[in-house]
């Protein structure tokens, strides 16, 4: 095949493709990029220019890329089976031994998994389960699904309601009805002169009374990203979770873990919910269980909502590439990678804490006005020489930290005046360094530029 130059293809893409979550006028205008080669922690993009990629891809490549293991295994599921459907009383070899480790390091009472293609579906699916078991217990009337402000569960009908970004929702008239938002524990986004805790507290607070507002018998489950992702790496304070999960225990409310991000080691567990002992009723899962190499979500339940669901005879709902073989194949490579090398105690124990110490070196910086993470996620909260007083929601800086920061050679996420970073697990302290070497660069220069 004949391969038109890298300017041939930015033309054709900006002929042919629509971007996810793109600003296109600002994509025309600076042409895009092309990413020809990726190995370990580094991407080179059209120009061969080398970029630590501190996001993971999309806070997901886990294991690194260029990673051999992987390929073989799907590349042997191909030669074997490259697909057929889990429908039919029919399935695979790789996608049952998939469910079998899911259950194996997931929370001790979720042993079941049903298979979509990504993390909005595996929120939509639960979503459904939800409904369905409480259909069948004879409490239809609870139907209402509590999230928080700041959420990101996907970009699904009701999965983009169950998100708590207004600009989300907007453009395409959302939530649906029945989608209530909470606070999110993120004092500094509210400006709060309380202290984590004590704001945590005032969300606990709202919580109740928002439950006691709507009828404890009305709300059908709660959805919660342990640590806040795309919204903007919001840490809770330390017993928030618990609360809020004993909240739920207490008005018979599901708590649904979205796990997305914080799964597969990314805080130095295999799930938050484990660290953190959350006991969630079910778990959304996508990203880091193929570190990207291949689309999978997994919805993940008790066996008490196992036990329901199964019970009816007919469960309506399933995608056709549920529990694909390549895919499940692919996963079961990652998870086996993530075991063998380590990589779970490596980032609890070792470049973890190392990641959170140079994180907290920046908070003196004059134009940091706070950081916060865990494990191997970060955020950093931009200011300018004006302080909080100085930024404008209309040029928010994360966007221009990221574009200088790639000047830098990292890639980074902007969002709004912060941002976020998580990098894959195999990152060593070296790449650390240099990471964060440049996003010092990166931030004494964001008032000047
Ligand atoms: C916590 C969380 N849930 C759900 C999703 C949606 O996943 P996907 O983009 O694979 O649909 C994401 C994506 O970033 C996420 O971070």
């Amino acid at each position: 095949m004949n391969t038109p130059s890298f300017s041939a293809l930015q033309d054709l893409d900006e002929l042919y493709h629509i971007h996810p979550f793109t600003n296109h006028a600002d994509l025309y205008k600076q042409r895009t990029y092309i990413i020809q080669k990726a190995e370990g922690c580094y991407v080179y993009d059209e120009k061969n220019r080398k970029l630590l990629d501190a996001l993971a891809g999309l806070w997901c490549v886990n294991v690194g890329y260029g990673r051999q293991e992987i390929v073989d295994a799907v590349c042997e599921q191909m030669k074997s089976v490259a697909f057929y459907p889990s429908f039919f009383n029919t399935t695979t070899t790789p996608t049952i031994l998939l469910s079998e480790k899911l259950a194996q390091i997931a929370p001790k009472r979720l042993n079941h998994t049903i298979y979509s293609n990504s993390g909005s579906e595996s929120n939509e699916t639960n979503l459904k389960i939800i409904r369905n078991y409480w259909k069948l217990k004879g409490e239809s009337k609870r139907t209402k699904i509590l999230a928080r402000q700041y959420a990101y569960h996907g970009v699904g009908v009701a999965s983009t309601s169950l998100t708590g970004l207004p600009n989300c929702q907007q453009p395409f008239d959302l939530p649906l009805p029945g989608f209530i938002h909470l606070p999110a524990p993120y004092p500094y986004g509210a400006n709060s002169s309380l202290s984590p805790e004590d704001y945590g507290q005032w969300c606990i607070a709202e919580t109740l009374k928002r439950i006691d507002q709507e009828g404890a018998n009305t709300i059908a489950a709660f959805f919660v990203e342990p640590i806040q992702g795309a919204g903007g790496v919001i840490v809770p304070p330390s017993g928030y979770l618990q609360q809020i999960r004993q909240i739920c225990r207490d008005y018979g409310i599901l708590f649904v873990a979205d796990e997305v991000i914080t799964g597969f080691g990314r805080l130095g567990e295999w799930f938050a919910s484990n660290l953190w002992d959350l006991d969630p009723d079910l778990l959304s899962l996508a990203k880091g269980i193929t570190s990207g190499y291949l689309p999978l979500g997994a919805s993940m339940m008790s066996d008490e909502i196992a036990e329901v669901i199964t019970k009816q005879g007919y469960f309506a709902h399933g995608f056709t590439y549920s529990g694909h073989p390549t895919v499940t194949a692919a996963a079961l490579a990652n998870l086996n990678l993530i075991e063998k090398e380590n990589l779970i105690p490596r980032v609890r124990d070792e470049v973890g804490p190392y990641f959170q110490n140079k994180l907290q070196e920046l908070a003196a910086h004059p134009n940091v006005g706070e950081v916060r993470g865990h494990g191997l996620i970060g955020a950093i909260e931009l200011l300018p020489a004006t302080g909080r007083a100085g930024l404008d929601p209309m040029k928010p800086l994360g966007i221009k930290a990221a574009k200088i920061a790639r000047e830098q050679g990292v890639i980074i996420r902007g969002i709004r005046d912060l941002i976020a970073i998580a990098p894959p697990l195999i990152i060593t302290r070296e790449e650390i360094d240099f990471l964060f070497n440049a996003i010092r660069k990166t931030i004494d220069q964001i008032d000047v530029k």
